[in-house]
């Protein structure tokens, strides 16, 4: 085992005898602050996600920080210039097969190495961790499997201080395969009404607590070029408290262009100023 993971040792497997009655006794670790960005596609989330983790961590306050890369195309890799040894979905891959397959022996084998395949797929950074969720080719609703993983994360998620998850477009595929429960939501919106429409919709599915718990929710105009107040004015319709604004910043799209991580944008990026800002004041206050 990696040195660099020793803080994060298997316990016993949820879905062995001792596990599942360690589950039922088990004492809840105290939780880590979970965040998660989701809002239309090409908003910012993994512009944002890879800003965030360097505020984060440059405040010194988040403690230990798992990314989770919750983006099938895996977009985080690269704006944090990391690389994975495996995905989740990999990980899913097998079980389907292993179950497939039908043969006992395996599958208690499986069963018995689950811990570690989820740990063996972090990958430690110098600052923080990251977890890819990947994409899986086998299609159609697998539910036991994505609980087996989903408690697998969990478990994993009791080894740090600070979750930040880039999300999708919508919270389905966060509840469904990575956590169940959020302190904050950051909903991304660029400056125009589809992205607000979205937003909108992001909210009434919290308000309704259809999809997925969540304590914070609030609003990160990301691209913004002025028009502050007609911004304001139309989170305020949707109901919407308002995190930050991130300016327009030709340096990130410069940066992503070339494959540059977002992490390492010089000290006067205005984008990561402002980022770093709205993480003090909403995130970690
Ligand atoms: N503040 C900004 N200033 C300039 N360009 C930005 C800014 N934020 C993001 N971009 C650019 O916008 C594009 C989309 O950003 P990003 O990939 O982060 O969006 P996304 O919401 O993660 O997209 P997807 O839904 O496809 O995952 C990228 O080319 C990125 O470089
Ligand atoms: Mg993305």
């Amino acid at each position: 085992m990696c040195e660099q993971h020793a803080h994060l040792q298997p316990t016993t497997n949820p879905y062995s005898p001792a596990g599942r009655q360690a589950k039922r006794t088990r004492v809840a670790p105290a939780r880590p602050l979970r965040i998660a960005l989701v809002g239309k596609g090409g908003a910012g989330k993994t512009a944002l996600t890879a800003m965030m983790t360097r505020a984060l961590v440059d405040s010194g306050r988040a403690g230990r920080l798992l990314v989770i890369d919750a983006d099938p195309a895996l977009g985080q890799l690269s704006a944090l210039g990391a690389k994975t040894r495996h995905t989740m979905g990999q990980i899913r891959e097998t079980i389907i097969r292993t179950a497939r397959a039908g043969h006992k022996d395996a599958k208690l084998e499986l069963a018995a190495k689950l811990d570690y395949m989820v740990f063996e797929a972090l990958s430690e950074m110098d600052h923080f961790a990251l977890l890819a969720m990947g994409r899986t080719e086998t299609l159609g609703c697998y539910c036991p499997v994505n609980d087996l993983l989903q408690d697998a994360i969990e478990k994993l998620s009791g080894s740090f201080d600070t979750i930040l998850i880039d999300g999708e477009a919508g919270l389905e595929q966060i509840n469904r395969q990575v956590v169940r429960q959020l302190d904050t939501l950051v909903i991304v919106s660029d400056p125009t009404s589809r992205g607000l429409e979205t937003a909108a919709v992001i909210k009434q599915m919290v308000d309704g607590e259809h999809i997925i718990a969540c304590k914070k929710l609030g609003l990160v105009f990301n691209r913004v070029v002025g028009n502050e107040a007609l911004l304001k004015e139309s989170a305020r319709a949707i109901g919407l408290d308002i995190f930050g604004f991130v300016p327009h910043d030709e340096q990130i799209a410069a940066f992503d262009l070339v494959g540059k991580p977002i992490t390492s944008l010089p000290a006067d990026s205005r984008g990561q100023a402002a980022v770093r800002q709205l993480v003090d004041t909403c995130i970690l206050a």
